[in-house]
This record gives C-alpha cells, structure tokens and sequence, in this order.
C-alpha cells in the first residue's frame, strides 16, 4: 500500500512539477497579457494635432485658406467659457480660423437665431457650434435645429444623429468620436465583445451605444446601455469587456464591478474637495481609478484621458466641413 501509494505521489509530484512549469510559463504571458496599460489621452491628442497642424501646412503650401471654426457663446458661465477658451486656444494651436461670437445672457431667441442664420450663409465659415447650456430663457433645441446640419460640427442636429444611427457620412459628437478614436488607435478590439456603456445622455452614452454596435472598426460590439432606472446596474457592468462610464457621479464604478483584464473607458469629470492641493480641489472620474487601475488591461486616467480627445475632434469635424466630406 504504502510502496504504491508512494509510487502515485512520484507520478504525482513530476506531474504537479510539469504543470506548474507549464502553467507558470503560459501564466507569465497570461498575467503579462492582462496587465494594465494606460490609454494616454493627452499624448493621442498631441499627435493628432500635429497632423492637423501638417495638413494645415499643406493648405497654406497650396494657398489655400484654413479651416474656420466659430463659437458662439451666451452669458457669463465660468464652465462655458472655459470651454470655448479651450477650443479657441486649440484652432489657434493647429493654425485654424477661429471666431468667437460673445452675446449677453439677456439676449433674445430671436436675435440669437439670427446670428445661427447668418453663420448658416457665410461662406467663410466651415463649422460653428453654439456654446450649451443656453440661459434659461433660450430654447437650446429650436437653436440646434436651426444650425445647418453641414456645419454642425458638434454633431448634435438629428440630421447628423440620424445619419450616425444609419451608419451614413454624419458630423460625429466630440467625445464619442474622441472615444471611437482612442480605440482605433490604440488597436482596441471591439468586434464580439460586450459593451456595458453607463449614461445615455445625447452626447456621450447614446451616441457611443450607436457607434459600437454598429457595423464597422471600432463597432460590432455587443452593446447594453444602462442609466438610472436600470436594475442591478453592477451585474451588467461587471459581464463588460469594454465598459464605457458616462455618469457624472464620481468614483460611482468601484472595483467589484470590473471583470478583470476588461477596458475601461471613464468619461466623467467630476470636481471633489481636494484641501491638499493649491485650488482645493481636483477632478476625478466616474470610475475608482486607483482600485480598478490594477485589474483592467486599459484604462482612461482622470485628467489626461477622453477629456483630451474632445476638443481635437472638434477640430477633426472642422476640417471634415471644410474638405466638405460628409456633406459634397
Ligand atoms: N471628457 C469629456 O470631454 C466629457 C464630455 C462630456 C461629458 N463629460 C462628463 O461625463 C459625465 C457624463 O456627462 P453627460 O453629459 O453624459 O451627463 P448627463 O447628461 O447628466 O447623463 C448622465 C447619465 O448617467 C445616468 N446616471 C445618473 N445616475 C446614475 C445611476 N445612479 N446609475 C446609473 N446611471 C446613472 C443618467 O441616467 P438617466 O438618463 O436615467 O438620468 C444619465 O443617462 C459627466 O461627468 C461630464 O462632466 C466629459
């Protein structure tokens, strides 16, 4: 008994040996295929804006004018007009026109539909966007319907949002088409996976839902889409390959609701109380970074992430109107 019961623990023992070579080679690449890895929105952003830069340099090689974008913006909102600072600075970076129209909060619906009009006809102008959110004494859909859809490179008209659905040429909303960006570049596989995208506002969570589940590279994905009514929200997100968080609410996606090795794309920016630091306070996500970092194979950081990205494709959507792609 005990010779035989040796004899077992032998053949025993070389083949635990043999497995846990085998295992601990082919667990090195597995572990080493799932560390994490940072989806750097800040150096993405960089590149593209030198190869907005150079095809600017062609033009002004040909003669040609460059691209112009105007902005328009409403009332005294700190948010908004650092927004529209930023994106002005951006046009000015990459050698783009920019205009930047700055009406009072009283100002009328009509007279501000009056000015969508008159960019509507000037030729010089390739794209506007309209600065929301609007005072509210403005109705902010009557103006966005008014834009034309071919210089809407916000992406926000239901002509541009319908042609999307359709998979037709469509000015694509900013951060989405920053997001769908990052994925491409970064050569993220989107085909067959599941998708939980967390928010379905207009201008992230609905637009990316329709971007990934729809034909094409990023897309053909499986995509849910949950928001504030959904029922056990951690369940879906956590059967996520790619979990797209556009909520609002920071760190609100903790680490139990990740499945390890997933890609986590955080849109939210989030201002909390920082006493620590010199403004007192600093922005985060809407995901538990530091907790979540560890387990995903890609991950946006909070700041230097998606945020990065939405300007830049602004500009992309400008130069889209300008060589008059989506609408000849
Ligand atoms: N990185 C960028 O450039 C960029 C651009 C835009 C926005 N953002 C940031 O992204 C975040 C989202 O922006 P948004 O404009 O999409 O926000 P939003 O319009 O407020 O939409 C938030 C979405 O989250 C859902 N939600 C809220 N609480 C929830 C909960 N407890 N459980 C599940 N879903 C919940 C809401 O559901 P309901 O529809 O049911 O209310 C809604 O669909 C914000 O932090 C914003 O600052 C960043």
């Amino acid at each position: 008994m005990n010779n035989g019961k040796s004899r077992v623990s032998v053949f025993e023992n070389a083949y635990l040996t043999i497995e846990s070579l085998f295992f601990g080679y082919f667990g090195f690449f597995l572990i080493n295929s799932l560390s994490m890895a940072i989806l750097d929105g800040r150096a993405l952003a960089k590149a593209i804006r030198q190869e907005l830069a150079d095809q600017v340099s062609v033009l002004a090689a040909e003669q040609k004018r460059s691209p112009h974008l105007a902005a328009v913006l409403v009332g005294d909102d700190p948010a908004s007009q650092a927004y529209v600072r930023n994106k002005v600075r951006s046009c000015e970076k990459v050698g783009f026109q920019s205009t930047l129209i700055r009406k009072p909060g009283t100002i009328s619906q009509a007279e501000l539909m009056a000015i969508v009009q008159q960019l509507n006809a000037d030729d010089s102008i390739d794209g506007f966007i309209v600065q929301l959110p609007l005072p509210k004494h403005l109705d902010d859909t009557e103006i966005t319907l008014a834009i034309d859809p071919a210089k809407d490179v916000d992406g926000f008209h239901p002509v541009n949002i319908g042609r999307m659905a359709q998979g037709l040429p469509c000015y694509i909303p900013a951060t989405p088409l920053g997001i769908m960006e990052m994925l491409k570049r970064y050569n993220i596989d989107t085909q067959g996976k599941e998708v939980v995208v967390v928010g379905r506002s207009n201008i992230v969570g609905t637009p990316m839902s329709i971007l990934l589940s729809r034909k094409g590279n990023p897309g053909n994905a499986t995509v849910t889409m949950c928001h504030s009514r959904t029922q056990d929200l951690a369940a879906h997100v956590r059967r996520a390959d790619i979990v797209v968080a556009a909520i609002g609410r920071p760190a609100f996606i903790t680490a139990d609701m990740i499945k390890p090795g997933a890609v986590v794309i955080d849109v939210g920016i989030n201002r909390v109380d920082a006493p620590e630091t010199d403004k007192g306070y600093k922005l985060i996500g809407d995901v538990d970074y530091k907790v979540i970092a560890p387990q995903a194979r890609w991950i946006t950081p909070v700041p230097g992430g998606v945020g990065q990205l939405t300007v830049v494709s602004l500009l992309m959507n400008t130069l889209r109107a300008y060589r008059k792609e989506v609408y000849p």
